[in-house]
């Protein structure tokens, strides 16, 4: 919406399902993320132009799904794929569709496909709610970013409405010091994204929502961060 060029890959390959967001049918294309990771497939074919669809006027949006496939997904978990497939999608992606920003969506766990995504990053966003649970595989991930180097930052999510923001600032602040890990921000639990059951892209179809302008502002923040690097 700010004009840039932009790739999202869905990496969940245990667990697809960015495609439901995007309104898109994965077997439409010839090729999924999981042809390119494991069998060789050019990546530019297993991603596709989402402007018409999301009716987007400004910038340009390229999309790469993951199988929903039952085989392919157990064929990915046992198989596994080489970092350099991985890199050459990246690559290949970044360069054929000129792209300004790409957006690595993984699976929750430290699987590998993970780990490779962290390595060949160049920021990790890690998305947390206050959960015990969650703040737990929140630390340990950003351990893990740590020992990789990586410039790693934190998002809240579904942060309680009985919170105020002063509250939030304060838990927030303690948080990235316990984990050592800078908080580029936080969101409130919102009923009506909630309610919009994941059927569209939420800012687009809500631009006049409180949640877009939070949004919007974090998209802000990313782009001052690559300005930093
Ligand atoms: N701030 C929010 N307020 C309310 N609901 C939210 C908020 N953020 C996300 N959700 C909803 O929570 C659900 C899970 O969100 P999301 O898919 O982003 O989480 P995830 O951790 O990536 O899940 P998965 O592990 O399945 O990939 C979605 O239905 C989403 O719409
Ligand atoms: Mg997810």
């Amino acid at each position: 919406m700010k004009g840039k060029r932009v790739g999202v890959m869905d990496m969940d390959l245990e667990g697809p399902g960015l495609h439901v967001i995007f309104g898109l049918d994965p077997y439409e294309l010839p090729f999924t993320l999981n042809d390119v990771l494991v069998n060789g497939a050019q990546p530019e074919r297993a991603a596709l132009r989402m402007n018409d669809r999301l009716h987007l006027e400004r910038g340009e949006i390229y999309f790469s799904p993951a199988s929903v496939k039952v085989e392919d997904i157990l064929k990915s978990l046992r198989s596994g794929f080489e970092l350099d497939s991985f890199s050459n999608a990246i690559n290949t992606l970044a360069e054929k569709f000129s792209l300004d920003y790409l957006l690595v969506d993984t699976h929750p766990g430290l699987e590998d496909d993970t780990l490779l995504a962290m390595g060949v990053c160049d920021n990790l966003l890690v998305v947390s709610r206050l959960d015990q649970q969650d703040m737990f595989g929140t630390g340990v991930l950003a351990e893990v970013a740590r020992t990789l180097e990586k410039p790693t930052h934190l998002v809240l999510n579904m942060i309680p409405l009985a919170l105020n923001s002063s509250e939030v600032s304060k838990i927030a602040s303690k948080i990235g010091a316990n984990f050592k890990i800078q908080v580029l921000g936080w969101l409130p639990f919102s009923e009506d994204i909630v309610s919009s059951l994941s059927k569209s892209v939420f800012i687009l179809t809500n631009p006049r929502h409180s949640m877009t302008a939070r949004f919007n502002e974090f998209a802000r923040r990313l782009e001052s961060l690559d300005e930093v690097n």
